[in-house]
């Protein structure tokens, strides 16, 4: 209503075209773009405030909205830390064993605040230009992965490939959101006197702003597709199913969740558990007293509460109540996984069938004993002579974890939408990890670290971006055709060399035991 865009036009500004980037007026603060060069020119409108600084007593809440800031006068961007975080050790460990493109671990000198609500807008410069005109571009909104411990909007995920690819028919978002204790702190000690899943509340609160800004960019609030890997489509299954789809119409229209994973934290025990671990390194005893250390203290607690993680957690993180329902308006859910997806997450160390019940019993601290033996003697059974779908322990434990946290949400997503015209993808170009496909999401040309087959690599963008813009990610005559899940459970499979579609192997009775959530 207050907002208007300024844009120096006409003769007068054009000798200074070289110096002078356009400038957004949002109402609370202005705004003025950096340029980002390819073969095209885009807009960087970077670090944009979407919430008020979520400190002190706006600590383990809600975010609300920024204060106004407008005498400070044209903000340039350069401001913006990330949010405080820490990988579990045994991520790090890991790492070096696995390579895992989709982790990205942040030295001390990065600069991290709490103070990091803060999100970009990309614009290419045409929708930009006609941003006055018609009634918009699609957007796409990236949510990071990174455990719901780690990440940030920028590290790794430069938009210009997939923009470049897009023909610059979309703008690109992405948010940052409180991790850690700082955004998933859970339990009834909490809910007395703060808010559980503040870092999904986050993501929501900036996919709102888009709502209610991106027109000032070109945008088109009635075509956002959110987009997100792990983590990220883990949050984007709970964005899907939020307030079970009763608190009106979701702050976006299409999504495209590659690999959703989220550790399954059902009940109250375990975020209670995890709560009273934080506290107790912050040493204080209540959420009050939290809010009133330091934030230096608050990330020590935090640090130290995380980086000891046993194996495959995380430790903080949604918490769900078994309850998903699937709430986004008929459209299209485009979603995907790929083989061994557990692989970034097994313990290496369990070698023997008392080792993996114990893991069971700490994955699901609440499980009866009955339910550790089912999973341990039914489900995943002790038999290595190829009729299950592992031949080793090391891949047994794999696909056990990797079920429950990732492989199966997939499934679920598919299924549920099945009938609204949703799509599935396998990725299983090797190594067929966690986070292998997101790398060939942000693509561009030319020799690109976690990319092998570059023209793969396009043909994923294209049905991003196609998807986008029409609701359908197959191009005719350009891209392989890209068929719906359906009844059949179809996905289609993209490994280094080939294309095709093929029964997903997460439509399994090991899936549709874990949907049924018996384990709480
Ligand atoms: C207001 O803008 C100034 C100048 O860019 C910046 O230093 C300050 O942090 C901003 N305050 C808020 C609340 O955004
Ligand atoms: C956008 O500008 C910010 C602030 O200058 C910068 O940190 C960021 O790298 C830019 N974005 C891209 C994709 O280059
Ligand atoms: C990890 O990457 C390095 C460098 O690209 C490579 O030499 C090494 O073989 C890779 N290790 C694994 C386990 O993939
Ligand atoms: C961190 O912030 C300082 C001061 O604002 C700045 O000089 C430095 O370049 C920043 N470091 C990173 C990694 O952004
Ligand atoms: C939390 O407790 C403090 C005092 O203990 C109180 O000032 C504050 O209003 C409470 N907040 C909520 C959301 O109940
Ligand atoms: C908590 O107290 C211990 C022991 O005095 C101290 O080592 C630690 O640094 C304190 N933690 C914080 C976050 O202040
Ligand atoms: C099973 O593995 C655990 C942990 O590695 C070890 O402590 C235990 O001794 C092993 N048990 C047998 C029977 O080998
Ligand atoms: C890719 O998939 C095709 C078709 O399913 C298969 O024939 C081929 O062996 C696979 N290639 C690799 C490298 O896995
Ligand atoms: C890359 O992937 C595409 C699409 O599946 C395929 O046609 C092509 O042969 C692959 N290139 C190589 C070098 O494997």
């Amino acid at each position: 209503m207050f907002s208007r865009v300024l844009i120096p036009l006409g003769a007068a500004v054009l000798t200074y075209a070289q110096s002078v980037t356009p400038i957004v007026d949002i109402g609370y603060a202005i705004h003025q773009a950096s340029l980002l060069k390819s073969t095209n020119t885009y807009y960087n409108f970077s670090n944009i405030r979407f919430a008020a600084p979520p400190v002190g007593e706006l600590r383990f809440q809600g975010p609300v909205d920024p204060p106004g800031n407008r005498s400070a006068g044209i903000q340039d961007g350069t401001y913006g830390p990330i949010c405080p975080q820490i990988y579990p050790n045994w991520v790090s460990t890991g790492l070096s064993t696995t390579n895992d493109s989709s982790v990205e671990i942040h030295t001390s000198d990065d600069n991290e605040s709490e103070d990091c609500l803060f999100l970009d807008v990309v614009v290419p410069e045409k929708i930009f230009e006609s941003r006055n005109f018609g009634s918009g571009s699609p957007v796409m909104v990236w949510i990071y992965g990174g455990g719901y411990v780690a990440g940030d909007k920028l590290t790794g995920f430069n938009p210009v490939g997939l923009l470049d690819r897009s023909k610059q028919s979309v703008i690109y978002v992405a948010m940052n959101y409180r991790l850690g204790a700082f955004g998933f702190l859970a339990g009834p000690s909490l809910q007395t006197n703060g808010t559980a899943n503040v870092g999904l509340l986050d993501q929501r609160f900036a996919l709102q702003w888009v709502q209610k800004y991106i027109h000032l960019f070109g945008g088109d609030p009635n075509r956002v597709t959110v987009f997100g890997e792990s983590a990220g489509g883990g949050s984007i299954m709970h964005q899907i199913t939020a307030y079970g789809g009763r608190n009106g119409r979701s702050p976006f229209q299409q999504a495209i969740s590659m690999s959703p994973g989220f550790y399954p934290l059902p009940g109250n025990y375990a975020p209670e558990v995890s709560l009273q671990q934080f506290l107790k390194a912050a040493n204080v005893s209540t959420v009050q007293e939290a809010r009133q250390l330091s934030s230096a203290a608050l990330i020590q607690a935090n640090s130290e509460v995380v980086s000891l993680a046993p194996y495959g957690s995380f430790i903080f993180g949604p918490s769900v109540d078994g309850d998903l329902i699937p709430a986004m308006p008929g459209k299209l859910l485009l979603q995907g996984s790929f083989d061994h997806k557990g692989l970034t997450f097994a313990n290496p160390a369990i070698a023997n069938d008392s080792a993996f019940a114990a893991a069971i019993k700490s994955w699901l601290p609440t499980a009866s004993e009955a339910i550790v033996s089912y999973l341990a003697t039914t489900l995943y059974p002790p038999i290595f002579d190829g009729s299950q779908d592992y031949t080793t322990m090391l891949s047994r434990v794999a696909l056990a974890i990797g079920e429950m946290e990732i492989a199966c949400n997939a499934g679920f997503l598919a299924q549920a939408f099945s009938g609204l015209g949703s799509r599935a993808y396998l990725f299983s170009v090797p190594p067929g990890r966690h986070g292998t496909d997101t790398p060939y999401a942000f693509y561009t040309s030319g020799p690109f670290p976690g990319v092998e087959n570059g023209t793969l690599a396009m043909i994923l963008q294209d049905y991003f971006t196609q998807f986008a813009v029409t609701g359908d990610p197959n191009i005719p005559g350009i891209t392989p055709n890209f068929p719906l899940y359906g009844k059949e459970s179809t996905v289609l499979n993209m490994n280094s060399t080939f294309i095709s579609p093929l029964p997903d192997p997460a439509a399994n009775p090991r899936c549709s035991w874990w949907q049924e959530a018996l384990f709480v």
